[in-house]
C-alpha cells in the first residue's frame, strides 16, 4: 500500500507528484521531499517558498522540516532565507543524527555549503502586496490573517513513513520569529509504528499542545486517524475554552501504517489531497468532524 496525504487543496499537485514517485520506487522521504518543493516552487501559493509573504521587515523568512518514521530522525530549518527549496536542506539534514535543525544564518550556510540553489523568495507581487499592507496602520499590529503551512504525510510500499512541512509562516510576522512547521511533535511526527501527523494554522495555537504528537499518540493508543485528529484537536479547544480563551485556526491530518487518512479542523472547512495507489484527490473536512470527498467544482474552489 502506498498513500499520500497533503494539506489543503494546494498540495495536490505535490501529492500527485508524490504518490507518482512512489509508485516508481522511490523513497517514502524522498517522495515528500518532491511533494512538498512542488508546492514551495509555486509563486501562486504565497504562504510556502518562493513567492511567500514578508515579514515586517520585508524579508521571506522559511521554516520546513522532514521525519523518518523508521527511524525517528528529522532535519529542519528555521527563519532561513533564500533557500530556494528549504525542503531540500531538512531532506539533507534529516540523514544526520546532530546538528539537525538549524537556523537563520547557520541553515543558510548549509544550503549553499551543501549546493543547494540559493535565491531570494521575494516575488513582486509579494513585496506590493507587504508595501500595501504596512499602508493600512492595523495590519501590523493583526498580522495573522489566514495562512497555510504544506504538510505531507507519506507510506510506502515497505511500510516506511514520513513527514515534511514547509511555510514562510505568518504575512509581517515579527523578524526572527518561528511557527509550529519545523518543531517536532508540534507541526509535525512519524512514528511508521503507529502512523503521521501533521498540523496547519496558527502555530502559537498548535504549539500549545503538541499536536501533532497527541495525535500519533492517540493512534498509538488505538484511535482511528479521524477519530484521533478529531480528539487531538477538541481536546485542546476544551483547554483553552477553560481559560477562557476561543482556540484560533488549527487543522490537522493524519495517516495509519495501514494507509486510512484523516483530519480534523476548527474552519468551517479545510480542504486537503489524498490518494492511495494512484490518483489523488480534494477532499473537505468540516468544524463538525465530517469529511468528505469534494465535488470537481467544490475542489477547484479551494486554496
Ligand atoms: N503553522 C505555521 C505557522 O504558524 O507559522
Amino acid at each position: 500500500m502506498r498513500a499520500m496525504i497533503g494539506t489543503w487543496r494546494m498540495s495536490l499537485g505535490g501529492v500527485a507528484r508524490g504518490l507518482g514517485l512512489l509508485e516508481a520506487g522511490a523513497d517514502c522521504l524522498d517522495a515528500v521531499t518532491e511533494a512538498v518543493a512542488f508546492v514551495e516552487d509555486d509563486p501562486a501559493f504565497t504562504s510556502v517558498g518562493f513567492g511567500g509573504l514578508p515579514d515586517r521587515e520585508g524579508c521571506v523568512t522559511a521554516d520546513a522540516a522532514l521525519m523518518d518514521g523508521g527511524t525517528l530522525r528529522l532535519g529542519g530549518v528555521m527563519s532561513a532565507q533564500n533557500i530556494r527549496n528549504p525542503i531540500r536542506a531538512a531532506r539533507r539534514l534529516v540523514e544526520r543524527a546532530e546538528n539537525c535543525l538549524l537556523a537563520g544564518e547557520g541553515a543558510q550556510r548549509f544550503a549553499r555549503e551543501a549546493g543547494l540553489e540559493m535565491q531570494d523568495l521575494r516575488t513582486p507581487q509579494a513585496l506590493a502586496r507587504w508595501r500595501e499592507a504596512l499602508a493600512q496602520r492595523d495590519a501590523v499590529r493583526q498580522p495573522y490573517r489566514g495562512h497555510d503551512t504544506v504538510c505531507v504525510l507519506a507510506l510506502d510500499e515497505a511500510g516506511r513513513m514520513a513527514a515534511g512541512t514547509s511555510t514562510s509562516g505568518l504575512f509581517l510576522k515579527e523578524p526572527g520569529r518561528v511557527g509550529d512547521s519545523p518543531l517536532v511533535g508540534s507541526g509535525f511526527y512519524c512514528d511508521a509504528r503507529y502512523g503521521a501527523a501533521a498540523a496547519t494554522g496558527l502555530g502559537e495555537e498548535i504549539m500549545r499542545g503538541c499536536l501533532s504528537y497527541e495525535v500519533v499518540s492517540l493512534m498509538r493508543r488505538g484511535a482511528g486517524p479521524h477519530d484521533a485528529c478529531v480528539r487531538a484537536l477538541r481536546g485542546l479547544q476544551a483547554r483553552l475554552k477553560r481559560q477562557g480563551e476561543t482556540m484560533r485556526d488549527v487543522s490537522l491530518i493524519a495517516l495509519t501504517p495501514a494507509g486510512i487518512f484523516g483530519a480534523a479542523t476548527s474552519l468551517r472547512v479545510f480542504p486537503f489531497a489524498a490518494g492511495k495507489d494512484g490518483a489523488a484527490e480534494v477532499y473537505l473536512a468540516g468544524s463538525d468532524g465530517q469529511t468528505r470527498r469534494a465535488s470537481p467544482g467544490e475542489a477547484d474552489a479551494q486554496p
